[in-house]
């Protein structure tokens, strides 16, 4: 790639000799040049600016100057002498300026592809307008970008950036491609963070996972923290993201720092315990979505008889108020769109679920997890699951957390296997005096901290 650099301060670029750019010149995989605007003024002042047309401050550059610095640069193209010129020569007239569209790691990319890039770097309040309109017109490739909301005092920095952005793309310009692939914004999403040794410095330990040589476990590891930072610093990348590129642990990682994708959008969810004036709303999600989860062979009336008994603001009052149970909200966009509850107590555990060392009156009790329909798919019932294990973990004393599920319900089943729930026994699960078969799975807390912290 051919790169010719127009300043009035041309010693600027002394730095493009640094570093691996200055090996790519070595090289050959890159030919820069500078070259400094004055050369193409004429006057004893060798003047390149002039006061603005209709006012204002500062100064414009001329564009009789860059006119002809430009001529004889893109006249100067690659391969210009050849008698053999098979394949057309892309150049690119690249003009740094605070009002260009924003340098993006795409934009590098597709510019890595070129033949030939002429920067023209601007100083005071820029260069004349007609010539970014004038070569545009002339059919040549004219990129105005910026490389940031704030203003430097020229384009050499920003042209300096460019460079840099570029270069390293080419081919065999990188020591090792992979580091391109997997670097921030490749992929839509910021870098995972990093760690080198020593493992442990001033008291702050790398992640346990690094060091387990569990490859999956460490790319998973490292695509949730890329999720979790992107979601923090950059939510408009997020919002960017094809919905078809994200698998269900990644929408469950952004759930949890409460970001839902879906085909409407970005939607912000918030997960936490209940208050006691939700009683009456989360009966009314229970009302809605506890069919769901029933046999389909199962009557309506049962349902609602259940419904009526079990699933009323009373009951959820009563939950909200006991210090041994404990209900978490999903709030999507402000709406109540899901609830866990976790109990805990003697009365948690049913006789019947009890298998001696498998399930026992100690361990705490998930009262299913329900998710409104349109969050289903979303990670959304994940995240609070996850935030609902995690309590029973840190809050309570159980060693297991347990839940019911209808046999027929592979849907559900599939989800608590998922989330490292084991079969562990049966029951009979009576609604309105029909018994249905569930099967009981359960989740050991013991080991919870130590697999959850990284
Ligand atoms: N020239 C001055 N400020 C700039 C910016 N933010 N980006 C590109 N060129 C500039």
């Amino acid at each position: 790639m051919k790169i010719d650099l127009v300043s009035i301060f041309p010693q600027y670029f002394t730095a493009l000799d640094l570093s691996l750019l200055g090996k790519a010149a070595e090289t050959g995989l890159v030919h820069a040049r500078v070259h400094d605007l004055r050369q193409w003024t004429h006057d004893r002042h060798r003047s390149v600016d002039d006061t603005p047309y209709g006012g204002g401050a500062g100064m414009v550059m001329m564009p009789q100057v860059w006119g002809e610095a430009l001529d004889t640069l893109i006249h100067d193209a690659p391969h210009s002498n050849d008698s053999d010129r098979s394949e057309a020569v892309r150049t690119v007239l690249a003009i740094p300026t605070p009002s260009g569209s924003p340098l993006t790691q795409a934009k590098a990319a597709d510019l890595a592809t070129a033949d030939h890039l002429i920067i023209a770097c601007g100083r005071y309040e820029g260069i004349d307008q007609r010539i970014g309109d004038h070569y545009r017109e002339r059919g040549l490739e004219v990129y105005e970008y910026s490389i940031g909301d704030y203003v430097l005092n020229g384009g050499e920095v920003a042209a300096l950036v460019l460079v840099e952005a570029v270069t390293r793309l080419l081919e065999g310009f990188m020591g090792n491609p992979d580091s391109i692939v997997e670097e921030s914004h490749s992929d839509g999403l910021l870098e995972y963070p990093a760690y080198t040794k020593p493992r442990s410095w001033r008291e702050l330990d790398v992640p346990a996972v690094l060091l387990s040589g569990d490859h999956a476990a460490i790319a998973r590891w490292r695509r949730n923290r890329a999720l979790e930072r992107t979601a923090k610093r950059r939510p408009d990348m997020i919002a960017s993201l094809a919905l078809d590129t994200l698998d269900s642990a990644d929408r469950m990682t952004l759930a949890r720092v409460g970001v839902l994708l879906t085909d409407t959008g970005t939607h912000h969810l918030e997960i936490r315990a209940a208050r006691a004036e939700e009683a009456a709303l989360i009966a009314r999600l229970a009302a809605r979505t506890f069919p769901d989860a029933c046999p389909p062979e199962l009557p309506a009336e049962a349902m609602n008889v259940f419904i009526t008994d079990h699933l009323n603001e009373d009951t959820f009052a009563a939950h909200i108020a006991n210090p041994e149970d404990q209900i978490f909200v999903a709030i999507v966009d402000g709406e109540l769109s899901g609830y866990c509850l976790v109990r805990t107590g003697e009365t948690a555990i049913d006789a019947d679920m009890i298998r001696p060392g498998k399930i026992d009156a100690g361990d705490a009790y998930l009262s299913k997890c329900y998710v409104d329909t349109p969050w289903r798919g979303t990670g959304l019932a994940g995240a609070l699951l996850e935030r609902s294990i995690e309590y029973a973990a840190a809050h309570t004393q159980a060693p297991r957390i347990v839940v019911g599920t209808h046999r027929s319900n592979f849907r559900a089943q599939k989800f608590y296997r998922k989330h490292g729930f084991v079969k562990k026994g049966r029951r009979i699960f009576t609604v309105a005096g029909i018994p249905n078969h569930d099967v009981v799975l359960v989740r050991d807390l013991t080991t919870f901290a130590a697999s959850e912290k990284d």
